[in-house]
């Protein structure tokens, strides 16, 4: 049986494997296999900051919320503090925006390329306190490999 940590380490060889010479082909199938692989997730996805809002990217899941302002939810706090936020309970998350009724825990994760802010990478459970301290640095490393590894345009 593999370590959490061990587990996070060969994730990240998948990820790099994956990522092509086009963007949104890459953040499509990086969402896959994310979903594919993290059990007990509902929702796994990209939101893209353009034009001073989060707009949704790829993701795997239910249908969500298209645009997020900055500072709104747990993806806009994520953003516009540009740090990752591991939420135990989004009941208990005041300005959590509901897109998935079933979503109980939640971890986003900012993408920076340098001092560029690309998105958020937002990761939901219909479990309570589904993300570990390994989760959150785990897929803060992939969120890095993303950020650094993809040829961002200079407009999304
Ligand atoms: N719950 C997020 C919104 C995005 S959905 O979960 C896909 C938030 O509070 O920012």
């Amino acid at each position: 049986m593999k370590s959490n940590s061990e587990f996070y380490r060969s994730l990240a060889l998948e990820v790099k494997a994956l990522i092509d010479e086009d963007w949104i082909t890459s953040l499509a199938n990086l969402s896959a296999l994310l979903k594919q692989n993290l059990k007990d997730t509902n929702w796994i996805g990209f939101y893209l900051y353009k034009n001073e809002e989060l707009v949704l990217g790829p993701f795997q899941g239910l249908p969500a919320c298209t645009r997020i302002k900055m500072g709104r939810g747990v993806c806009g706090k994520s953003a516009e503090s540009r740090k990752s936020l591991r939420v135990r309970d989004v009941h208990e998350f005041v300005d959590h925006i509901v897109c998935d009724s079933n979503s109980r825990s939640e971890l986003v994760v900012p993408l920076l390329k340098g001092d560029r802010l690309i998105g958020v990478l937002d990761l939901d459970s219909p479990l309570i306190d589904r993300f570990d301290s390994i989760d959150q640095s785990g897929i803060e490393n992939i969120a890095e490999m993303i950020s650094m590894n993809i040829a961002w345009p200079d407009r999304l």
